[in-house]
């Protein structure tokens, strides 16, 4: 197939064009750099340096290649600037995602595979979450996700659109050869935060919250390997239906507290890396966890990573052979 990857310069979206292109398909991806890094995609791959929002861009790309499906991850994402400028969030992550329908409309290309999240389920009172735990989005961020997934529904009722929109938990790690990874500026992420303080670019790691109804009152999130998502991309693109919109959870269904990441970040790097206790942070809920047995037995995805140190460890292996990251900012 050839591919339209949308934001393929990014953390995941890099990631699952390796994959592409490791499993013969053609990939040209789409990215406006704000966040993402040219090097980061693979050289099989060809790159346009272009911007969503740019209507007549993506009616001459698709009139000059035929695309037999688009893979969207391209969005702003840190959830705390949504709430301080919600309308940024739901222009670029809202707004050019129904350009980019639109234009898929236009160019009849009828199979899509979207980054949706597990912050669309707000503060669920039930764990693990299921596909079927009721929406309930709690930042600008997180509304507008929901609000994609409703614009590929209704697409999918009126114009035959065929997709399946991925509710990513957290991802984590890198590829195996430690070629690529994470490199975000800020960065939120846990995992690559606590690495730094192993690298010495923290001095420490700052725990929100100690005192949660969990098993040592640090937060648990489900960590899922960002080469298991690619692997849920490829086998999401196979099994688009034409005219259904799909949603599945994409997390291992099991969590880790704070303290058991940063536990596992010592052994796998030898650093004490030292904590400060802070106290809970707004907005923050105890414990997500997916319940992932509708992706497992529909799609017979199945993470591959599946230990703590395991994701702790790839994820150090490119931090520690790229400690500035793509080394690209000025
Ligand atoms: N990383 C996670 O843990 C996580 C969790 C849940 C959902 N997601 C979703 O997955 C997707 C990828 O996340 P990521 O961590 O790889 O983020 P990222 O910031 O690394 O990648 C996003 C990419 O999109 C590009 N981009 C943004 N707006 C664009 C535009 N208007 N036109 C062209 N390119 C644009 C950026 O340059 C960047 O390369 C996002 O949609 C995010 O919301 C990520």
């Amino acid at each position: 197939m050839h591919l339209l990857v949308t934001g393929g310069a990014g953390y995941v979206g890099s990631h699952a064009v390796r994959a592409l292109v490791s499993a013969g398909h053609r990939v040209t991806v789409l990215d406006n750099l704000s966040a993402g890094h040219a090097a980061a995609v693979h050289t099989d791959a060809r790159l346009v340096a272009g911007d969503l929002h740019d209507e007549t861009l993506l009616d001459d790309l698709m009139t000059l290649e035929h695309y037999d499906a688009v893979m969207h991850f391209a969005a702003f994402i840190e959830v705390g600037e949504s709430v301080v400028h919600p309308l940024k969030f739901y222009e670029n992550n809202l707004g050019n995602t129904v350009r980019l329908l639109a234009a898929m409309q236009r160019h009849d290309i009828r199979r899509m595979v979207f980054s949706s999240t597990c912050a669309i389920y707000g503060l669920p009172e039930r764990m693990p979450i299921t596909e079927d735990t009721p929406s309930s989005p709690q930042s600008p961020y997180a509304r507008a996700k929901l609000a994609v997934e409703w614009a590929m529904m209704d697409s999918a009722a009126a114009w035959g659109l065929g997709c399946v929109a991925l509710r990513y938990f957290n991802a984590a790690g890198a590829v195996a050869d430690a070629t690529i990874g994470e490199d975000h500026d800020p960065e939120s992420h846990l995992i690559p935060n606590v690495l730094k303080v192993a690298l010495g670019q923290r001095e420490h790691v700052k725990i929100f919250g100690t005192d949660y109804p969990t098993p040592d009152g640090t937060c648990v999130r489900d960590y899922v390997h960002v080469e298991d998502l690619a692997d849920a991309h490829l086998r999401s693109l196979d099994a688009i239906k034409p005219g259904v919109f799909r949603a599945f959870n994409a997390g291992t269904g099991h969590g880790a507290t704070v303290r058991q990441v940063v536990e596992a970040a010592r052994e796998v790097t030898g650093h004490p890396i030292p904590v400060v206790e802070s106290p809970r942070r707004a907005g923050d809920v105890p414990i997500l966890c997916a319940d992932a047995s509708r992706i497992q037995s529909e799609l017979g995805w199945q993470p591959r990573y599946t230990t703590l140190n395991e994701i702790v460890a790839s994820a150090w292996a490119w931090h520690r052979t790229h400690p500035k990251g793509f080394n690209d900012r000025p």
